[in-house]
């Protein structure tokens, strides 16, 4: 038997203003995004923006549905937009702001595993790292400089 041990590296910021002016920049496209949310049912929303190599942002939120399964992540409504409309051009940043309309949500809130999981492709399609940066809607803001981090042990085409 051998025990494998997972490390991972995560940058925290107290705050958003302890950031680049460029990334200030794209979480407030992502939080203008988050202001678009479609979220009838949880009442949780969330707004990312991309940041591609040739300078374009994309942004989305997300997008829910009476048939519960069928809405889809902020994160996902605007890496798959990318993908569709900018296929060949990598990605650089992403930007993540989430959190509850009903309460206060000053803890940063990391992508869900599916969101991860869609990210991780981008990232092995383009060979390059994709750098993530999440937040509440205030308070710290966690910054990982590849989705490797946030997906330790990812499935990816090299296993089919
Ligand atoms: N949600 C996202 O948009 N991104 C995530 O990474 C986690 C969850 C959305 C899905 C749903 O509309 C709401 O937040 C509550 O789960």
């Amino acid at each position: 038997m051998k025990e494998i041990k997972i490390e991972t590296v995560l940058n925290v910021y107290d705050s958003l203003d302890e950031l680049p002016k460029d990334v200030i920049s794209l979480m407030k496209k992502a939080s203008e995004a988050r202001d678009k949310s479609y979220s009838p049912y949880s009442n949780f929303s969330v707004g990312t923006a991309i940041l591609l190599e040739n300078d374009e942002v994309i942004t989305g939120s997300n997008q829910e549905n009476a048939s519960y399964p069928s809405g889809l992540c902020a994160e996902r409504t605007a890496i798959f937009y990318a993908g569709a409309q900018f296929p060949d051009v990598k990605i650089k940043r992403m930007a993540i702001i989430a959190g509850s309309k009903l309460k206060t949500t000053d803890t940063p809130i990391p992508p869900c595993g599916a969101c991860r999981q869609s990210i991780a492709e981008y990232e092995v399609k383009q060979d390059a790292p994709i750098e993530i940066y999440y937040m509440g809607e205030k308070g710290k803001v966690v910054q990982s400089h590849s989705l490797e981090n946030l997906l330790p042990l990812v499935f990816d085409k090299t296993v089919l």
